[in-house]
């Protein structure tokens, strides 16, 4: 069931008042969703501190919100490889070294659809690596500047959660058996959304419950996503289903992210995105959330399993 209790149009970025004075740390914000909430963040005159994984993309972001900004934007990028966990720790240290506050970590950051089997310089298959591996070390690296600032964490999840297995592949989290792009970038983004669940249940649990963790996802949005990382045959699909009305602007695919950083009154146990047909565009509000996501038993142990597998046990 879906709700949207900001009204017909759903929640917008009109609802932001001035964000001035806060800071919010983007994964992925050179481009795509994460760049188009860095916008409308830095057009209310918040800080953003962008975590991409190119210098030279990163740059040029910087460079193109200050054209839009003014070159007093406070935009700025800390480097960092979500696929490697020593680039995570690195640019977490910098963070902390560098960021005082952090209202917001968005977790948006992704890679998708990647045909052939590939491993993250760890071992792990590349997209569980990416999309859930590293941001749980970089929230849990984080995770005491967020929660001083009494700020939030924001998992971008995807509504591929709903495809693939429907569940963690304990016995083989890497595929080394039957590999398929979509099957694996399912699980991984059903990963995110299990760590967000699972982590506000520990936080509830050690009566620490002065961060917000919300997930989202942007829908169907025209962005980079498949183009970065998918297949030929799946580039040209989707490349034709930008043209259609199924799917959104990137900006649109922004604001659900946007909305999870910065409105009151979310519910922690939710799913946050689009609720016109399907759930892909349309209003933006409180979507569907199918119960495989937050079955407990799976949840916990892909903690435990997620600790094992980095080396980073969070402190809660
Ligand atoms: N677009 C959709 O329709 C859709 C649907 C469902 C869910 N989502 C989710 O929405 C989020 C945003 O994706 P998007 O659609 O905006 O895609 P996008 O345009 O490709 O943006 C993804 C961002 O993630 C960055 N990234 C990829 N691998 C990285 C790594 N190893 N380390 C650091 N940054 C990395 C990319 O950097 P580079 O520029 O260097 O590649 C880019 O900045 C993702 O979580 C995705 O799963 C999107």
């Amino acid at each position: 069931m879906t709700t949207t209790p900001f009204g017909p149009e759903g929640w917008t970025p009109d609802r932001l008042g001035s964000r001035a004075g806060r800071t919010y740390l983007i994964t992925g914000a050179n481009a795509g969703a994460g760049f188009q909430a860095a916008r409308i963040l830095l057009s209310k005159g918040a800080g953003v501190v962008m975590l991409n994984r190119s210098a030279e993309r990163s740059a040029a972001a910087v460079a193109d919100l200050k054209a839009e900004f003014g070159a007093d934007a406070a935009a700025s990028f800390v480097r960092m490889d979500l696929a490697d966990l020593a680039s995570v720790r690195s640019a977490a240290a910098e963070v902390l070294a560098t960021v005082p506050r952090i209202d917001a970590l968005i977790c948006n950051a992704a890679i998708a659809q990647v045909p052939e089997r590939r491993l993250t310089p760890d071992g792990f298959e590349s997209q569980l690596g990416t999309n859930h591996y590293g941001h749980f070390v970089l929230a849990g690296m984080l995770f005491d500047r967020i929660e001083a600032s009494r700020g939030r964490i924001v998992v971008v999840a995807s509504l591929g959660y709903r495809m693939g297995l429907r569940t963690i592949n304990f016995a083989d989290m890497n595929w080394e058996e039957g590999y398929a792009a979509n099957t694996a970038y399912s699980q991984s983004k059903l990963a995110q959304m299990m760590f967000a669940y699972e982590l506000q249940d520990r936080l509830a649990a050690a009566g620490r419950t002065g961060v917000g963790v919300y997930v989202c996802h942007p829908g169907s949005s025209a962005t980079s996503l498949i183009a970065t990382s998918g297949g030929r045959l799946t580039r040209a699909v989707w490349w034709l289903m930008t043209k259609t009305p199924l799917v959104q602007s990137a900006e649109r695919g922004a604001w659900p992210e946007v909305m999870c950083a910065t409105e009151d009154g979310l519910e922690l146990r939710a799913l946050y995105g689009p609720t016109g047909r399907m759930e892909t565009g349309g209003p933006v509000g409180r979507g569907t959330l199918q119960p495989h996501a937050t079955d407990k038993d799976v949840m916990a142990r892909l903690w435990e399993r997620s600790e094992k597998e980095t080396g980073f046990v969070w402190q809660l």
